[in-house]
């Protein structure tokens, strides 16, 4: 089976971890540090804050926004649920704005309608590792409603790079971005994530979020001649301090990352090639091949032209030992949503139309040569309608 994504585990991998496990560090050591370094260079940010997941960086980081009870946080409908939930740990409210049926992302036109005095943050996410309009959302967003700020959700993004070249993670559109080091991601820890910034404040806010809301620092101390091994806790954080293990996991992973991320540009270069043309279908924009990070490689398939329901292909595809996804289900019609915000099925038509078309097709760096040509024939043969595959679904 190829499964739609999948971690790359090398050799150097391994070495690190066990380094790390050999060391006298589990956590909180040498390690974290280093991977925060290398992740702030990676991007150009003057800081980088790593946790144990990307739901913890998103929630770290809209805490650290000041995001609280009744203010307002704007999310595109096609996103991963996390990006909305983090909103509603902190008691604030979500609004969900539409987006673009081709990209699945947040535009200034989708954004528009949401925008107003109660909203305090814009969260765009870089869907499947296209980088979104920052520097046209970032204007929208100052003459609306200047007290917001932008957080971008880049769980899908890291080694993509925005319209002006610079690397997502760069701190110049939003004052934070958030990364996942999910083992389906470009750099796998096993669980981890990490918020970038180049703001000071934000960064001690995001350290003491992620461990319990702790600080020793002297001049937040209401007591500070209690001595060296002293903290307070002015706000509760919460425990997100990922191991040295995963850190080190991240780190190999992240040295690799410009490598990987080439591995994936060349595998979508052929399906592009390839997939052009059939019967049904519409293929990502070519000129993202070397912007986009490429973590998801999205087809949008017309499914009731073809005959054939999403539910069919997928089968059929499996039958072939090719694993496919669905990104994603609208989250503004996930149950809790549904219900808390009454909103109705075509309330956000651009992100239907993304969801009813969704198909993602492996796409990873580790994919050889003949599992290229076997997505390719399987795909082919599907959408081609052959008469057996139909009898199979039959
Ligand atoms: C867009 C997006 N945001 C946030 C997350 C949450 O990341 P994690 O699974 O590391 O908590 C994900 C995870 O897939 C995601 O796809």
């Amino acid at each position: 089976m190829i499964p739609y994504g999948r971690q790359s585990i090398e050799a150097d991998d391994i070495d690190a971890v066990v380094r790390s496990l050999k060391s006298d560090w589990l956590t909180q050591g040498p390690e974290l540090e280093k991977f925060e370094d290398a992740l702030a260079q990676q991007c150009n940010a003057s800081f980088s804050v790593a946790c144990n997941s990307g739901t913890a960086a998103l929630h770290m980081a809209y805490a650290a926004a000041g995001i609280g009870p009744g203010d307002l946080v704007v999310v595109p409908a096609n996103t991963f649920l996390a990006t909305a939930n983090a909103a509603i740990y902190l008691g604030a409210e979500v609004r969900f704005c539409d987006v673009d049926p081709d990209t699945g992302l947040m535009t200034p036109d989708t954004l528009r309608d949401a925008l107003d005095d109660r909203v305090r943050a814009v969260i765009p996410v870089h869907f499947a590792g296209q980088a979104c309009d920052v520097a046209a959302i970032k204007e929208l967003v100052c003459d609306h409603c200047p007290r917001a700020t932008i957080i971008e959700d880049a769980c899908h993004a890291i080694g993509g790079v925005y319209a002006d070249g610079s690397p997502i993670g760069l701190p110049n559109y939003a004052s934070m971005i958030a990364f996942s080091f999910h083992p389906v991601k470009h750099v796998a820890a096993g669980e981890g994530g990490a918020v970038t910034t180049d703001c000071a404040l934000l960064k001690e806010r995001l350290a003491q979020f992620r461990c319990h809301g702790m600080t020793k620092a002297k001049d937040q101390l209401r007591r500070p001649d209690e001595g060296s091994w002293y903290y307070e806790m002015h706000s509760p954080g919460f425990n997100y301090r990922i191991p040295e293990a995963a850190c080190a996991l991240a780190s190999s992973q992240l040295a690799k990352l410009s490598e990987s991320v080439a591995k994936r540009r060349l595998i979508v270069e052929r399906y592009l090639d390839q997939l052009d043309g059939l019967p049904h279908l519409s293929l990502p924009p070519r000129s993202h091949l070397n912007t986009s990070a490429w973590h998801l490689f999205c087809l949008h398939i017309d499914f009731h032209a073809l005959g054939l329901s999403r539910t069919d292909v997928m089968e059929l595809l499996r039958t072939d030992g090719i694993g496919t996804q669905v990104h994603y289900f609208p989250v503004s019609l996930q149950p809790f949503y549904q219900d808390r915000y009454g909103h109705q099925d075509a309330q956000f038509p651009g992100a239907m139309a993304h969801y009813q078309r969704a198909l993602s097709i492996p796409l990873f760096p580790a994919m050889t040569d003949t599992d290229v040509d076997r997505v390719i024939a399987s795909i082919r043969k599907t959408l081609a309608g052959d008469s057996t595959v139909m009898r199979r679904v039959a």
